[in-house]
């Protein structure tokens, strides 16, 4: 926790003021030199408070009143840690009530509220916040907003800015955009929240997705359920409870998307853009079940994750469902006639997940900082053939993608470094460990060096590294994966959803 009394304050800059008004709250991810992940949400109050004129009031360098067209505008900045200091609720949805010289943000939890400045709570517990100045730059009198960092740790720097979500738009986004990630397929043939037994945990919530065959429904209840559990409508993780559902060993696929599912070497080139963009698509869906998998498989066999893991890899099936939702829109307008499923596609991703069943540890690093950090090299190659084309709109959509993928990233980096930490094991060598075990052959470059750095994978991670995973065995597991799918073939109508309504 930031302390008020510390003589020097270190405050790390975030951005220009002007570009923090197209919403009201937005993320900060914060990494510190010795690889510590500090999560903080940034608050932006619409309207003064009488006595309280920001947080950027009490420095000589922090002018409360801007230069720029905000002139007569008080900076209501506040900063605060991303989990509630109670059970560790996400605090971006919290509410916030203004009174007349305070605000306070409610957790979406158990509503314990926490004041904005100073962190405390009638409860006795305290939040951590962190001071905000807005100073104006003399070299280009641009007003910039500074954050002030955490104690512990040095050489903070910034790695993850977003806005928290639409929802915090301002101005609101007009109804229309709502609409927007819709996808132009099939509707869906299940309700989203299911009539019977509906799922009261996050835990129930990631089976019933994984085990969701519809692509359309899967993005639908990804959305619906990181949206409950993000405004306090779900409360429970469930990852602790005896009856916690187990997720399937291959999630079940759509008849025309199992149908066409063949070796990855049969899967073709990608000669086209629609082949392309369709090859991609396909990650996507594999790669929304990765983030309810890890949460699902291996949240009750550790206990311990603190609820900030399931913050991020909710925000990570979150992305992904955008990610689908933008691909095939793209295809649909470049090629309605080869809509999603038309296409061979693949199960190689997942045969990577099963690889890494037994382990968190390994599933976290092949998943998320091979693969996913793969994909981090080749996006700026795929880009650039859009680009060429003259496919604005489809790069467009893409760069989108590649910001979020660098974030998964980090969300590996993360959850890597947290587990080694526990484990008191050292991150770079168990990492290289782990890839010696689990992955076949070389960790292929040329690196996209600048953003694996920004999410945490320098250099000492990936160079010079080999799987020794024998072939043979890394071909198995695919065709288990494989014919696991095939098998599903007949039982599609009959794939039940594996949990238990308990609450935990
Ligand atoms: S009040 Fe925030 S988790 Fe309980
Ligand atoms: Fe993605
Ligand atoms: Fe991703």
């Amino acid at each position: 926790m930031a302390d008020s009394n510390k003589a020097v304050k270190e405050y790390l800059q975030i951005a220009p003021y002007d570009q923090l008004l197209t919403h009201f709250r937005y993320f900060l991810n914060l990494r510190s030199q010795e690889g510590r992940y500090h999560s903080l949400i940034l608050f932006r109050l619409a309207s003064p408070l009488d006595g309280a004129i920001g947080s950027s009031s009490n420095t000589e360098d922090a002018p409360i009143e801007s230069a720029s067209k905000h002139k007569t505008s008080v900076h209501q900045l506040y900063a605060m840690e991303s989990s509630c200091p109670h059970l560790g609720a996400d605090m971006s949805h919290a509410d916030i009530e203004e009174y007349e010289s305070s605000a306070v943000a409610v957790c979406p939890w158990h509503r314990y509220d926490f004041d904005l400045k100073t962190g405390k709570s009638d409860t006795g517990l305290k939040a951590c916040t962190y001071n905000v100045e807005v100073r104006q730059d003399p070299t280009d009198d641009v007003d910039r907003v500074w954050v002030e960092v955490p104690d512990e740790g040095t050489n903070w720097r910034l790695v993850e800015l977003r806005p928290v979500s639409e929802a915090f738009a301002d101005p609101p986004p007009p109804l229309s955009d709502v609409s927007q990630l819709a996808l132009s397929e099939s509707p869906k043939d299940e309700d989203v929240v299911p009539a019977d037994n509906p799922p009261t945990t996050l835990m129930q919530w990631a089976v019933l997705i994984l085990n969701t065959s519809n692509p359309t429904l899967k993005v639908e209840r990804t959305k619906h359920a990181v949206h409950q559990f993000r405004t306090g409508q779900l409360k429970s993780i469930g990852h602790r409870s005896p009856n916690a559902p187990r997720p399937p060993d291959v999630p079940p696929r759509h008849d025309a998307y199992r149908k066409s599912t063949v070796d990855p070497a049969k899967a073709g080139r990608r000669k086209n853009r629609v082949a392309m963009l369709h090859a991609l698509t396909n990650i996507e869906q594999w790669a929304i079940d990765l983030a309810w998998d890890i949460m699902a498989r291996f949240g009750p066999t550790h206990p311990d994750l603190p609820p900030a893991f399931f913050s991020d890899f909710t925000k990570m099936a979150l992305d992904e469902s955008k990610h689908f939702s933008l691909l095939t829109s793209r295809m649909g307008v470049l090629a309605s006639s080869t809509p999603y499923g038309s296409l061979p596609v693949h199960a190689a991703l997942w045969s990577s997940a099963r690889s890494t069943f037994p382990s968190l540890r390994a599933r976290l690093a092949i998943i998320h900082l091979v693969h996913e950090a793969r994909g981090l090299d080749v996006n700026p190659a795929t880009i650039a053939r859009f680009a060429r084309a003259g496919d604005k709109d489809s790069v467009a959509a893409l760069e989108i993608i590649h910001a979020d993928e660098v974030t998964h990233v980090t969300t590996g980096h993360r959850w890597f470094s947290w587990i080694c930490a526990r484990d008191g094991v050292d991150p770079v060598t168990t990492f290289r460990e782990e890839v010696r075990q689990g992955w076949s052959g070389d960790v292929k470059g040329p690196f996209n060096v600048e953003d694996r750095e920004k999410a945490g994978m320098t250099r000492d991670f990936y160079e010079d590294l080999r799987g020794e995973m024998e072939w043979d065995e890394w071909e198995r597991t695919m065709k288990v994966a494989e014919e696991d799918m095939r098998k599903e073939e007949n039982t599609v109508g009959s794939v039940a959803v594996e949990y238990e309504g308990s609450k935990s």
